[in-house]
């Protein structure tokens, strides 16, 4: 069993998100999401439209997702790697290089983005729109 983990807020959940988690899944067996908690954005300064509990059951719906953990640091990437025998780290490559140094704990790879969406557009193309 190949296990992957990648992690993300997935707000306003799009076919980019989806994209990224087929190829995830892709990439072995058995997918964890750590998926941002609100306090944790909050923490960045950022506020998803969606609640953690919404955001996680919309993932758990997700047939390339088979669990969803709570991201609530930085720091907690090594221990979710060795606590779910994690093979590979998967990102999107927003992030590339950020990681290479949990290379000793396990395989670090980047995604390409999906081109032309982000819940960021979404949300400023609505709001230009009204
Ligand atoms: N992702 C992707 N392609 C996109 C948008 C997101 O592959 N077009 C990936 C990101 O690289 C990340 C995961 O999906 O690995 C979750 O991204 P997240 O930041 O939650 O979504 P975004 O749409 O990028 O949200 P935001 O605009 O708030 O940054």
């Amino acid at each position: 069993m190949r296990r992957v983990i990648t992690y993300g807020t997935f707000d306003l959940l799009h076919y980019g998100h989806i994209r990224l988690l087929q190829r995830c899944k892709a990439q072995g067996d058995y997918l964890v999401v750590a998926l941002s908690s609100d306090e944790f954005n909050a923490g960045k300064g950022k506020k998803s439209y969606f609640s953690y509990e919404d955001r996680k059951n919309m993932l758990e719906a997700i047939r390339y997702v088979d669990l969803v953990i709570p991201e609530e640091t930085w720091e907690q990437k090594r221990d979710d790697i060795e606590r779910f025998h994690i093979d590979k780290f998967v990102m999107g490559d927003d992030w590339a290089g950020k990681f290479d140094d949990l290379q000793d704990a396990c395989e670090v790879i980047y995604l390409p983005r999906t081109p032309e969406i982000s819940t960021t557009q979404i949300k400023n193309d609505l709001s230009a729109r009204s």
